[in-house]
């Protein structure tokens, strides 16, 4: 498994040095979100402030310094709104106010606040394609209200051979069963491309688009920095609602039977992304501030992805569509050929002016543990933050969360899995493993809540997996630090050894960082080594608080406090004067993994 992970090492370095050299505009020209690491907080989860067994907008708060000492610098949240959750926030009932077990306007206002304080910006969710069942606009369309008939995708329905009227097409919703649901009330059939709790809302109609805009506007006068657009592929269907053809995978109720040629990445969706990029612009041009970012959310082939970034025209559309290819094309058996040659087609396939970014991990598929394995975990989040462009991460993946596949049909609460019944089958569909409260320390739940029993289980390997617990340990998967797109700097500290810090500038631009982000240094270092172009040399002294790295620096510093390891420093010595810095840092790697797991502190450069 070493050896694996030394491998994908030595070619992430081959493509950020490809990527150096052709930067889109220069690095001066880079925009905060350009070179961010975005950490998803599935807020249900996350923290507990009031012991009732949920995550809440207070417990975020309590937990900002996590993010921070991860180089963590923005966060997007998953649904906080008002939502009968029968999919867990993203049914949403009212677009503009928050769900009470996850706190009040008020909490939300000081989340942002206090996020601002130190430097994290916090993104939305956004919901777009549908909302709940209760929401005020569904009630009047179900009343054919004046202005809200046509706020809802109806139809009367077909009549069958058998004189009954049945849903107007085969079309199968994504948590499986017809899309199409009866409303007595009004006595027709509505659409939903998920559980029938959440109607689609009929994107055909401009007032849809217009309640739409209001939410963004809404949320974007709050504060927020950017929205993750949820489903955004689903937004339209044909208006003839033609069947869609079989795709020949068995089971009639999947959404795998059929090809969604008709109901998915239609034409028109684009147009709405390259709307609300002018929405988020105009905002910008009007307010000031900083760029307001877009993150989409599509699953789909690699061309209709790219579309979200601009159209053929060069029309913006969303900064971060995300690139899910890590997650869906690459599994416990890829190796290192299946990685570069993954990172390779993204990067081919973008436009010239887009910012490429890897999704490792959320809320919907399986923890990058559970997928490639506990034993790779660290190369996985070391790949995600060193490959050039945006890292987004979701929570518990710092620490090597696994997911929890033992949740009894009786804990399941995913919709998506509690439809089948007690079956075999709901294990493999449902969501809830990767979703279970995050592990801080060894204290009950995990340290996640003083309640009696949490929302969902916490993994009962918590007492040993655990963010206090790797912190501390030996031997950690434990990464953090916030410096610039250029630096890159981590620790390798082991009990009774010196502790070591590797700095890296990959970039052209001189910089001065606070190395006191890696936490629990000593105020001045020692330098080891240092790479040829560095104003450093061996013995010198430097104080963490403010390190001036010349261009291209690399530099290899002890702790002060401990016995001598000189053949390390010679070593690297060596290495430096002779290789560049990504091989020096793999002779460290090579010269350490005996006694080592690699526990790298870093951040996307
Ligand atoms: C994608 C979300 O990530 C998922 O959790 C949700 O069930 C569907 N969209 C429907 O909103
Ligand atoms: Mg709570």
């Amino acid at each position: 498994m070493k050896q694996k992970q030394l491998v994908i090492i030595l070619f992430l370095f081959t493509v950020n040095t490809g990527w150096c050299q052709a930067p889109n505009g220069g690095k001066n020209d880079l925009d905060w979100w350009q070179k961010t690491i975005f950490y998803q907080i599935y807020p249900r989860s996350f923290m507990d402030s009031d012991g009732d067994g949920i995550g809440d907008l207070k417990g975020i708060i309590s937990k900002l310094g996590h993010l921070k000492e991860s180089g963590v610098d923005a966060t997007w949240l998953s649904p906080i709104f008002k939502s009968p959750m029968v999919d867990f926030g993203y049914d949403i009932s009212d677009f503009t106010d928050i769900q009470d077990e996850y706190g009040t306007r008020e909490d939300f206002e000081a989340l942002i606040k206090e996020a601002n304080k130190l430097g994290i910006k916090i993104i939305v969710d956004f919901v777009p394609n549908h909302t709940s069942d209760e929401c005020e606009w569904f009630k009047k369309s179900v009343k054919r209200e004046p202005g809200y008939e046509d706020f809802y995708v109806w139809h009367d329905g077909r009549k069958g051979a058998d004189g009954k009227i049945h849903p107007p097409n085969n079309w199968i919703s994504v948590f499986e069963g017809s899309a199409w649901e009866w409303n007595k009330e009004r006595g027709q059939y509505y659409l939903h491309q998920f559980t029938a709790g959440q109607p689609d809302l009929n994107f055909r109609n401009p007032k849809v688009l217009a309640a739409m805009d209001d939410v963004l506007q809404f949320w974007l006068s709050k504060g927020v920095a950017g929205f993750r657009v949820d489903a955004i592929c689903h937004l339209f269907e044909v208006e003839d609602l033609r069947d869609e053809p079989e795709s020949g995978k068995p089971n009639n109720q999947s959404y795998e039977f059929l090809e969604h040629i008709y109901t998915k990445d239609l034409p028109e969706t684009y147009d709405v992304v390259y709307h609300w990029r002018k929405l988020l612009d105009n905002y910008k041009k009007e307010n000031g501030g900083d760029t307001p970012v877009m993150l989409t959310e599509a699953y789909a082939n690699i061309s209709s992805v790219m579309d979200y970034y601009e159209s053929k025209d060069g029309v913006q559309g969303a900064q971060v569509p995300f690139n899910f290819y890590l997650i869906s094309d690459l599994n416990m058996n890829s190796d290192a050929r299946d990685f570069l040659s993954n990172i390779q087609r993204w990067i081919s396939y973008m436009p010239v002016t887009g910012t490429p970014n890897w999704v490792l991990g959320n809320h919907d598929r399986p923890r990058v543990a559970s997928r490639f394995g506990p034993e790779r975990a660290d190369g996985l989040n070391l790949l995600l933050l060193t490959l050039p462009g945006i890292a987004v991460t979701y929570n518990g993946e710092e620490i090597g969360m696994v997911d929890y596949r033992d949740i009894t049909y009786d804990e399941t609460k995913d919709p998506a899995a509690r439809r089948f019944g007690f079956s075999e089958d709901f294990k493999e569909i449902s969501r809830d493993p990767v979703r279970t409260p995050f592990q801080w320390d060894d204290t009950k739940n995990a340290g996640f809540s003083t309640a009696e029993t949490t929302w969902l289980p916490v993994h009962p390997n918590y007492e040993n997996l655990n963010l206090a617990k790797q912190k501390s340990a030996e031997r950690s998967t434990f990464f953090g630090l916030a410096i610039t797109r250029d630096v890159l700097a981590f620790k390798r500290e082991l009990k009774g050894e010196d502790t070591f810090v590797t700095v890296i500038n990959f970039g052209s631009q001189e910089h001065t960082v606070d190395l006191r982000y890696l936490g629990g240094l000593p105020d001045t270092l020692i330098v080891a080594a240092a790479g040829s172009g560095s104003i450093y040399r061996e013995g010198d002294i430097v104080e963490a608080v403010s390190l001036k790295l010349s261009s291209h620096d690399s530099i290899l510093f002890r702790c002060i406090t401990v016995n001598k390891r000189e053949e390390t420093a010679q070593l690297v010595r060596t290495a430096l004067t002779v290789l560049n810095a990504s091989i020096v840092l793999i002779i460290v790697y090579r010269f350490y993994r005996g006694s080592f797991k690699p526990n790298l502190l870093y951040k996307s450069v």
